[in-house]
């Protein structure tokens, strides 16, 4: 039986790289095909057996507060036309888990948007996601989210998520320095995280393995957090909180294979709307037709 009941997805961020549409649409938002970025990643915590989804946001958010709740009007608009497949849809969205959503007031960095959740969450362990990477089961491994719960399950200690990068693209995210446990999940090694730099320059990077944004830690993270001065550019950095974490206790991390997209990047989001879109059966084909006679 999993333990781990509650997500925090941190959605506050200003979305400038996709500026003008983020002026007045979040960037959780925006469509990678017929559904918002967001419900993607709700879809993996669901799909990992989380039950309360505690959406941190910040000023013009409303969106997704509404994305979530029932629209009565348009369900009875539905039912009349006898839209049922798509009503069913609709109503799903606001089925499928206990979502909360909490103002982080002041855009103070990633590390103070995870605090916020500190009211719900309490004393128990919880995943985070972060909603610029989606990503999707591969090979006999399930969605990256359940992998790490399966894996706190396992050996009741914080995990997270990581996955190799190029060296010039280690500037972009958190780094890990770490050494090779003997045991194995599912044929994966195990790395005890020794040290985190965040957004490294490649001289200074330990290693090629990033956190591209997924991670199940325990409650101690909040004190944790609370003892974080500002540090990269000037925010609350959860990797400087997650440092005095490993002076206390284990960090583990897993590169777990799986399909992902870094939805927060102009190519990134393309590519996930290109093969997205080849994979459904209503427009598939005729894009495949389209990208072929390009
Ligand atoms: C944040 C984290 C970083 C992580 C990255 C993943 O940075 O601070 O450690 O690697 O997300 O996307 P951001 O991309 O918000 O600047």
């Amino acid at each position: 039986m999993n333990k781990i009941k509650k997500a925090v997805i941190p959605a506050a961020g200003l979305g400038t790289r996709f500026l003008p549409a983020t002026k007045s649409v979040p960037k959780e938002m925006l469509p990678i095909v017929d559904k918002p970025t967001l419900l993607y990643v709700v879809e993996e915590a669901v799909a990992a057996g989380i039950e309360d989804i505690i959406i941190i946001a910040g000023r013009g958010k409303t969106a997704i507060e509404n994305f979530f709740d029932t629209n009565y009007e348009l369900e009875d608009l539905l039912e009349k036309s006898g839209k049922f497949e798509l009503l069913e849809e609709i109503k799903s969205i606001s089925n499928m888990a206990n979502i909360i959503s909490i103002r982080q007031r002041e855009a103070k960095g990633l590390g103070h948007a995870v605090y916020c959740s500190k009211p719900i969450v309490g004393n128990e362990s919880f995943a985070v996601l972060l909603g610029d990477e989606i990503t999707f089961p591969k090979d006999s491994y399930d969605y990256v989210t359940k992998e790490l719960i399966s894996l706190y399950d396992e050996q009741t200690t914080s995990c997270v998520s990581v996955m190799e990068v190029p060296k010039e693209k280690v500037n972009k995210y958190g780094i890990i320095d770490f050494e090779m446990l003997n045991t194995s999940y599912k044929n994966l090694d195990i790395l005890n995280v020794k040290n985190i730099i965040e957004k490294p320059s490649p001289q200074e990077a330990p290693s090629c393995f990033a956190l591209p944004g997924r991670y199940v830690f325990n409650s101690t993270i909040f004190s944790h957090i609370e003892e974080t001065k500002p540090g990269k550019n000037n925010e609350i950095q959860l990797t400087d909180a997650m440092v005095k974490l490993i002076r206390n206790e284990k960090l583990y991390a897993l590169n777990v294979p799986n399909k992902r997209y870094d939805a927060g990047d102009k190519f990134g989001f393309i590519k996930a709307n290109i093969d997205l879109a080849l994979e459904r059966e209503d427009i598939g084909p005729q894009l495949k037709e389209y990208l072929k006679n390009l």
